[in-house]
């Protein structure tokens, strides 16, 4: 195999192309799983019946009454599972519940009916004998009654407590901040078949096809080759595509096995959200030193992940949120422990950035918060503690290229001219009473492979046919994110053919086996190596064929969009004419190809390793406006530079760069996750499950000037053709907003005011961050919820009562109000004089 990155001179890598269906995308041609179901005759449609309680004992399940419905065909219950009942990879998560029900929304059978108002009648109609138990439904509900699962792990490096004794400032506090719903276009959506012989084809929205086959296999008690998987495309994943599609997918093909016809399931947006898990939110707790001058000394932190019921991936989202917790500042000395709130509620999962986002926003959060009690801004404590050459992470992997993260920063700093505007907002500042303007400059270091080194593999299948006409299928899966068509790029680029050469078939688990998730930003890295060296063992036989055409050595062939020479020849041929002279000497035109990241190690029990091939970086700088009267904001422009190597493909990048930005800024401004914790009978409900209490970012979120560059200069060594992985760093860069809106809050105190600020910073957490900043020093304090009692009693919309959100706040500098109430509050910061 010739060297992974080294890319050739009038290279298809490095164009900018559209998204491989685009055109199919804005004319609708373009079809998703759902799409094909009017393809097919005899489908049968499922439908849940939903749990109505949070935590339960599960009794008799009367399916009896559904059948009275017309067109109802089957219900099917745990009973009918041939294999393993269950939908996870832990064995923890049982497909249908037989004795518990452990959250308000999980599904307890499902019917189904010659269409879907007969499934949801018959859903209806069944009577299930449930006897409710006492449950936990918010995180801190799980920490008080040390409700627990899964690892615990423990990052431990230097001296932590000699290194706080030497500190010069010590800080502590607490940070609960909350998840995220992944609102993909395309809900869940699983579509099951068999055939002739038995076998099972099951078309899926999946980001996992061979995790898909395993699961279908393992419930239906049958080997994978009997069970084929197929993705056409998704219309977004973002992470929750990894884990969650397995027991839809399951659940169409046993109803398929049992009945004999084609079963659709497809949930519909409600079901979607309240069944499928989410971002997880975390708890944090952390105490960290500084020098003198404002060197992070040590940090002793302990992460909780909001699990939900099951484990799912919540183990190693977990390890990445403490393996990013240092996100791109040294810590010289450091303790974090991990853990995994069990409760009731959905089972949370991955979504773009998996864990690395929440360790992240933890320290920026820190960093934003005790600036000034420092005596820095902000920008200047970031800058300081940016690791340097030689140093190494958390978990002592060496950090390769620091000298990236200074020069995205800088970059940011000139392009956006940041310095000129902090001088310019804080004249407008002084100008305007209730309203201020806000910049904050913040950056990105993201690890780049999946932390467990098994999964750093990729596979893929290239085949030539005789007219020269190329197919080729990977092992990744397309949800938007633009991999197919750089894959398309990488193999017009290897095999030296223009791109229109190139067609990519929907991946399947029948023309490429044993994949990894299209996850962990890895897609490109993983499948671009494997479709290379498929494409490298093609060429390696062809040089020969040309060889022998041109009559030149092979060493000299070269051959460039479609056109195949030597130096040492007169002659050409075209890519057409060597292909087919390959086959009349019998040489063979197809290959599979496969990849393995090097280099990797990872030990889960230490915490040690060098999990990671390499790190993407990036600096984002924000400028927010607030309005004092109620807390609404505008995001009014956003810079951004971005490390994503040497770009196979700059507008997809560009693409995925804007839209991770907004997804995160969604996350940290708008979205806000509401469960009813009352005691009601609707405790564990999902308050927000559809678009109308969800907000997600729409055009009107967008910054009104974005502008987004990639690094220069950025090569990677031994990553494909130079490039780095795209797909989740860019989520993080959002941290930006917040700390914009972190700093114009502060403009409406005194200087040097320090600000908490809730996750989400909704509009109604940045007004009520603006009343205690504009608190008198030493004055009263009011608890956040007795001021959004008073807010609800004065008509205002107030917290929603019983049910819990994450904005309620609470903050307190010790000496500064004494009134800090322990019990009341998410947040909680105490700064110990030393
Ligand atoms: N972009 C779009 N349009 N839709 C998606 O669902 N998922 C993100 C990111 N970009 C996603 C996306 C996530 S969570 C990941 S891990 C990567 O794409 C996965 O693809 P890649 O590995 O090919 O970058
Ligand atoms: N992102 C990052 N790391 C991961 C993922 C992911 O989606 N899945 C497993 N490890
Ligand atoms: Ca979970």
């Amino acid at each position: 195999m010739s060297h992974l990155s080294q890319r050739p001179a009038d290279a298809i890598v490095g164009e900018s192309h559209h998204h491989e269906s685009a055109f199919g995308h804005v004319t609708g041609t373009a079809l998703y799983t759902d799409d094909l179901v009017g393809r097919l005759t005899g489908v049968l449609h499922a439908y849940p019946v939903q749990s109505t309680h949070a935590h339960a004992r599960l009794g008799a399940v009367d399916t009896a009454p559904a059948y009275e419905v017309p067109g109802v065909v089957r219900v099917v219950t745990a009973a009918d599972i041939p294999g393993v009942n269950d939908q996870g990879v832990k064995h923890d998560e049982p497909m249908l519940p037989t004795d518990e029900i452990m959250f308000y929304g999980q599904p307890i059978a499902w019917v189904l009916g010659e269409d879907l108002e007969a499934a949801k009648a018959g859903a209806a109609a069944v009577v299930v004998d449930a006897e409710p138990l006492p449950s936990l439904v918010t995180i801190a509900d799980a920490i008080e009654a040390e409700s627990f699962h899964g690892i615990q792990p423990v990052i431990d490096k230097g001296d932590v407590d000699g290194a706080f004794s030497d500190a010069a400032h010590v800080f502590e506090g607490e940070f609960e901040f909350s998840g995220q719903e992944h609102f993909y276009l395309e809900t869940q959506v699983s579509l099951a078949q068999i055939d002739e012989n038995g076998q099972i084809f099951i078309q899926c929205s999946t980001q996992h096809p061979t995790e898909t086959q395993d699961i279908v296999s393992h419930v239906l008690g049958v080997p994978a080759h009997e069970v084929t998987v197929q993705c056409l495309r998704m219309g977004g994943g973002f992470g929750g595509k990894e884990m969650q599609p397995h027991g839809y997918a399951a659940l169409a093909a046993l109803g398929a096995k049992l009945t004999n016809r084609p079963v659709r399931v497809r949930l519909d947006r409600t079901l979607d959200i309240t069944m499928t898990g989410k971002r997880h939110g975390f708890h944090s707790s952390w105490r960290i030193g500084f020098t003198e001058d404002g060197k992070i000394l040590a940090l002793d932190a302990t992460l909780t992940a909001d699990g939900g019921w099951s484990l799912d991936l919540s183990e190693p989202v977990l390890t990445r949120a403490m393996c990013h917790i240092d996100n791109a500042y040294w810590v010289p000395n450091i303790r974090v422990h991990g853990r995994i709130a069990k409760c009731n509620k959905t089972s949370q999962t991955a979504f773009r950035g998996f864990g690395g986002p929440q360790g992240m926003l933890v320290m920026e959060d820190i960093l934003g918060r005790v600036a000034p009690q420092l005596g820095l801004s902000a920008r200047e404590l970031r800058r300081r503690n940016f690791y340097e050459a030689g140093q190494d992470t958390p978990y002592y992997q060496p950090v390769r290229h620091p000298e990236r993260m200074g020069a995205t920063w800088q970059q940011v700093i000139d392009s956006a001219e940041l310095e000129r505007r902090e001088a310019e907002i804080a004249d407008f500042n002084s100008r305007h009473d209730h309203v201020k303007r806000g910049i904050a400059i913040t950056p990105v270091k993201f690890g780049i492979s999946f932390n467990l080194t098994a999964f750093n593999q990729g596979g893929a299948l290239v085949l030539v046919y005789k007219d020269g006409s190329v197919l080729i299928t990977h092992g990744g899966t397309e949800m938007g994110q633009g991999l197919h068509m750089k894959m398309m790029q990488v193999a017009a680029t290897t095999l030296g053919v223009p791109l229109s050469t190139v067609r990519l078939a929907p991946t399947r688990t029948d023309k490429v086996p044993n994949t990894s998730a299209t996850a962990a930003s890895s897609g490109s890295d993983l499948n671009g190596g494997a479709v290379k060296d498929a494409c490298e063992q093609i060429i390696g036989r062809l040089v020969h064929v040309a060889a022998g055409l041109l009559g030149a050595p092979a060493h000299e062939v070269r051959i460039k969009r479609g056109v195949v020479s030597a130096l040492s020849s007169k002659k050409t041929v075209t890519w057409e004419e060597l292909v087919n002279a390959a086959y009349f000497q019998r040489i063979q035109l197809s290959a599979s190809g496969f990849y393995r990241t090097e280099g990797l190690h990872w030990d889960l029990s230490t915490m040690r390793g060098e999990p990671f091939k390499y790190f993407a970086y990036g600096a984002a700088a924000s400028e927010v406006e607030v309005n004092r009267f109620d807390g609404s904001y505008t995001l009014r422009r956003v810079d951004i530079v971005h490390d994503v190597g040497d770009s196979l493909s700059p507008l997809i990048d560009i693409g995925q760069i804007e839209g991770g930005f907004v997804q995160g800024a969604g996350w940290m401004t708008l979205e806000d996750l509401r469960w009813d914790d009352s005691d009601r009978p609707t405790r564990g409900r999902l308050a927000t499950q559809a678009a109308s209490t969800y907000k997600i970012p729409s055009f009107s979120e967008v910054p009104d000037v974005f502008n987004v560059s990639l690094l220069d200069m950025a090569h990677e060594e031994g990553a494909v053709y130079g490039s780095k992985a795209v797909g989740e760093p860019p989520l993080m860069l959002a941290f930006s907003v917040r700390e914009a809106l972190r700093e114009a809050v502060a403009a409406f105190g005194e200087p040097g005011t320090p600000v908490e600020l809730a996750a989400p910073s909704t509009p109604e957490a940045v007004y009520w961050a603006v009343e205690s900043v504009r608190s008198p020093a030493g004055g009263e304090r009011i608890d956040p919820m007795d001021r959004a009692a008073d807010a609800e009693e004065a008509g205002g919309r107030g917290e929603t009562p019983g049910v819990s959100g994450s904005s309620a706040t609470e903050g307190e500098t010790v000496g500064a109000a004494e009134s800090a109430d322990p019990d009341s509050g998410a947040q909680k910061g105490v700064t110990v004089p030393s």
